[in-house]
C-alpha cells in the first residue's frame, strides 16, 4: 500500500511516500527554522505563507524521489490537528484538492499519532502494545498504545510541554531557536549535578508532568550565573537532567502501573541525547526493551504521518467524496477536546 503523507502543522512543510506503513521511499522536509530564528520562535503568519509557497514543490519532489506517479498511490494522508491553524489549513487544503482531483481517498491524521508511528519506521518489527512517551514542542504525555489505531492516555503535562521547557530556557540564555538541540549541545561535557531542581509531584498520585516550576527556578538562578562557558555548560546539563529525571520517573512508574512490556518514545524531544541514554540504560537494567526512533523521524516529518495512516487505510477508514471535501483543520487536539 503506497501512501503520500503531508505535514504542515508548524514550521516544516513536509511530504513523503511510504510503502506499507514501514518503508520510506522518499521524505522531503522544507524547514522554516532560519526564517523564524531572528524572531526567537515561530511566527504563525510567516509560517502559513511559507507553507503556501512550498507545499506544491515539496509534494512534487517527494513523488519524484520515490519514483512514484500520483496514479500509483493508494491514499493521501494529512495532518489535520493539532497545530497552528493557518499552517495546518495549507496542508489540509492541498491534500483535499490533490486527493479529490485524482479520485484518491484521504486519511486525516492526528499529529501526535504520527509521532508515535515514527517508531514503526525505525523498528519495522515493533508491534503494539507498548507504552509511549510523547514529548514535543507543544505536547507531553504518556500513552498506552494498545493497537495500531487505539491508545489510552496515562499521563499528560499540567502546564508546559517538555520541548517548551527547553525552548524557554534557551531563549533566556540567548542560545537561539529551537532551544532543545542548543541545550542538548551546550550540556555536553557539563556537570549535571552542580544545580539541583525540585521534582514536581502531585498529591493525587497521578503521573502527570509539570515543567513551569522548573522553568521559574531556572530563570531566577540565571541572574547569579557566572558568565563563563563552563558555568553555562553545567547549568544546561543540570536543567536538562531535571527534565530527563522527571520524564524517566513517570515512564517507569507508568510501566509498573500498566505492566507494560516495552517502551517507545516520540516527538522532537525524543531526539535528546541525555533522554535516550537514560531510558536505554534504565531499560537495560530492568529488562524492558526501549525503542528509540532515529532522530530524523523524531522531529516533524511527513513519513510518520503516512505511517500512522496506513492501518486506517487498510481498514478503509478514510474519507472520500463529500466527506473528504468537508474535512477541516483543528488547532486543538481532538483527543483533549473529548476529555
Ligand atoms: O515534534 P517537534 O518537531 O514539533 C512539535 O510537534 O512540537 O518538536 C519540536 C520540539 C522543540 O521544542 C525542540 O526544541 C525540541 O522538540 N527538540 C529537542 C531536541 N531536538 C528537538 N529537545 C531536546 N533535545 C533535542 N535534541
Ligand atoms: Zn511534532
Amino acid at each position: 500500500m503506497l501512501i503520500l503523507g503531508i505535514e504542515s502543522s508548524c514550521d516544516e512543510t513536509a511530504a513523503a511516500v511510504v510503502a506499507d506503513g514501514r518503508h520510506v521511499l522518499s521524505s522531503v522536509i522544507h524547514s522554516q527554522i532560519d526564517m523564524h530564528r531572528e524572531f526567537g520562535g515561530v511566527v504563525p503568519e510567516l509560517a502559513a505563507r511559507s507553507h503556501v509557497e512550498q507545499i506544491e514543490p515539496v509534494v512534487a519532489r517527494a513523488l519524484a524521489e520515490a519514483g512514484v506517479g500520483p496514479r500509483q498511490l493508494d491514499a493521501v494522508a494529512v495532518t489535520y490537528a493539532p497545530g497552528l491553524i493557518g499552517a495546518l489549513l495549507v496542508g489540509v487544503s492541498f491534500a483535499k484538492a490533490f486527493a479529490d482531483a485524482l479520485g484518491l481517498p484521504l486519511v486525516p491524521v492526528r499529529h501526535l499519532d504520527g509521532h508515535v508511528a515514527a517508531n514503526y519506521l525505525s523498528h519495522p518489527g515493533l508491534e503494539p502494545p507498548f507504552l509511549c512517551l510523547i514529548v514535543s514542542g507543544g505536547h507531553t504525555s504518556i500513552e498506552m498504545v494498545t493497537g495500531y489505531t487505539s491508545s489510552r492516555s496515562i499521563a499528560r503535562t499540567r502546564d508546559d510541554a517538555a520541548g517548551e521547557a527547553f525552548d524557554k530556557l534557551a531563549r533566556a540564555l540567548g542560545l537561539g531557536y529551537p532551544g532543545g538541540p542548543a541545550i542538548d549541545r551546550t550540556a555536553r561535557g557539563g556537570n549535571p549535578d552542580v544545580h539541583r531542581f525540585t521534582m514536581p509531584r502531585f498529591s493525587d498520585s497521578s503521573l502527570d508532568f509539570s515543567f513551569s516550576g522548573l522553568k521559574t527556578q531556572a530563570l531566577q538562578r540565571l541572574a547569579s550565573l557566572p558568565e563563563d562557558g563552563a558555568a553555562l555548560r553545567d547549568f544546561c546539563a543540570s536543567y536538562q537532567q531535571a527534565i530527563v529525571d522527571q520524564l524517566a520517573d513517570r515512564v517507569w512508574a507508568a510501566v509498573h502501573q500498566e505492566e507494560a512490556r516495552a517502551v517507545a518514545i516520540a516527538g522532537g524531544v525524543a531526539a535528546n541525547r541525555a533522554l535516550r541514554e537514560r531510558l536505554s540504560a534504565d531499560g537495560g537494567r530492568l529488562g524492558i526493551p526501549v525503542y528509540l526512533p532515529e532522530a530524523r523521524w523524531c522531529t516533524d516529518n511527513a513519513a510518520m504521518i503516512a505511517a500512522a495512516a496506513c492501518p486506517y487505510a487498510r481498514e478503509g477508514r478514510w474519507l472520500e467524496g463529500a466527506e473528504l471535501r468537508a474535512l477541516d483543520a483543528l488547532a486543538r487536539d481532538p483527543e483533549e477536546e473529548a476529555v
